[in-house]
């Protein structure tokens, strides 16, 4: 609800691309999880708020109900807003009823469960904001500044912001055998587990992220007009969408601008910036032409696993990706003796050369909860360590997101590997 105070009833209607959904929806959506998996099975003489909500938001479990098509979201007119704050009243007070109750073990994983696809959706209500107003011709800001800065500190750090990212180094690993997977107790999605072994090869990472500066580089040379660059699919993307730069950048008169939730900012204040928006497509043509790869996801996760969550994730309240050097030098001197000074997480999901899949002996969740994410496990690739509008309790180093390479809307950038 914090995250729609900046909104207005109408922008909470707006589907601006196939990807995304209305704000409203969302606020509705992650309600009915936990009427339809939580409350109507666990809540004796639960109420249903109403009886058509249940198939009305419902995303896409097929064994649940029926539900309409995606592309209609905007078209929700009814249930009016009002109805569906009432809708999240309701479930709240009835949650509030069950916890009463001390709820038994199964009840307690779905809420768990529940919580965690909440989470998820508030990094998606963000995402899909930025690019209604993407899409606005009045170009709105959803936020002036950062939630936690004021305007004068903003402008320092403006200011301090340098030209260029700190160099581009890489840290080697050994590789050889290493686990993959959840480890330990803590909550984690199905497609997490189980451990497993992976073999490596040693291999080293960037300490940082592709900057915005260093993409312009790429496009410059004509990354996006030479197919020798540009895996098959991706060659056709370019071509049959039209794309000559990351999602949200937008040329006026020779100079570039990148459309952020803070507003339409110049390239050249962005320069040391991690490019964002870009497909996995691009991300790997950008690799090739760096004479470098993408990582695999369990390269990624084995230099992750040692490391604390930190990063620029939604807590850090910056809204948009922030110069690797930001962050280093906010590091206290005894944090970087006991840890090296490469970020892993938040700014961008990071692009993998690995496709979706379940790991050996993966088993989805009983019933219903079952589709939450085995039945996506083809034509998409996986992509790791949150971004800068991820909630940072939501994050690990098992994490796996997913895509279709040609998807744009998120926050996905680039760690070049070797
Ligand atoms: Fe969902």
């Amino acid at each position: 609800m914090q995250m729609c105070e900046p909104l207005t009833p109408e922008d909470m209607m707006v589907q601006s691309c196939a990807e995304a959904s209305p704000a409203k929806w969302h606020l509705a959506h992650t309600t009915w999880f936990f009427e339809s998996f939580v409350l109507r099975e666990f809540l004796p003489g639960y109420r249903v708020f109403n009886a058509d909500f249940a198939w009305l938001f419902n995303s896409y479990y097929e064994s649940f109900s029926a539900f309409p098509e995606k592309r209609l979201r905007a078209s929700f007119s009814r249930p009016s807003l009002d109805e569906i704050l009432h809708y999240r009243e309701h479930v709240d007070a009835s949650m509030e009823q069950l916890f009463d109750l001390e709820p038994e073990p199964e009840a307690l994983r779905r809420i768990e469960l529940g919580a965690n696809h909440e989470e998820q959706h508030q990094e998606l209500l963000i995402t899909d904001i930025l690019n209604a107003f993407y899409t606005n011709p009045l170009k709105p800001k959803y936020r002036d500044q950062g939630t936690k800065g004021t305007r004068e500190q903003e402008s320092r750090e403006r200011q301090s912001e340098r030209a260029k990212p700190r160099p581009l180094g890489f840290t080697e690993f050994e590789g050889g055998l290493r686990e993959a997977g959840r480890a330990g107790d803590g909550f984690c999605f199905d497609n997490e587990l189980p451990r497993h072994r992976v073999w490596l090869e040693p291999y080293a990472l960037a300490n940082r992220l592709v900057s915005c500066g260093e993409y312009a580089e790429f496009m410059a040379d004509g990354g996006y007009q030479k197919a020798e660059f540009w895996l098959s699919a991706g060659w056709d993307a370019v071509k049959h969408n039209g794309w000559r730069a990351p999602h949200y950048w937008n040329e006026d008169g020779g100079q570039w601008s990148v459309f952020t939730l803070r507003g339409e900012l110049p390239l050249k204040e962005l320069e040391a910036t991690p490019v964002s928006q870009v497909s996995f497509f691009e991300a790997d043509a950008y690799a090739r032409w760096a004479g470098l790869r993408l990582p695999t996801e369990f390269e990624w996760e084995a230099a992750a696993e040692d490391q604390r969550v930190e990063g620029n994730l939604l807590d850090s309240g910056n809204l948009m990706p922030v110069p690797d050097e930001d962050l280093v030098q906010k590091q206290s001197n005894a944090q970087r003796e006991n840890q090296k000074t490469t970020n892993y997480y938040g700014d961008c999901w990071v692009w993998t050369s690995s496709a979706y899949l379940g790991y050996p002996g993966f088993q989805p969740l009983d019933g219903t909860l079952g589709e939450y994410n085995g039945k996506f496990m083809s034509g998409q690739m996986v992509l790791r360590g949150g971004s800068c509008v991820t909630p940072a309790r939501h994050i690990r180093a098992s994490y796996r997101n997913f895509f279709a390479p040609e998807t744009r809307w998120q926050f996905s950038g680039i760690r070049l590997a070797k």
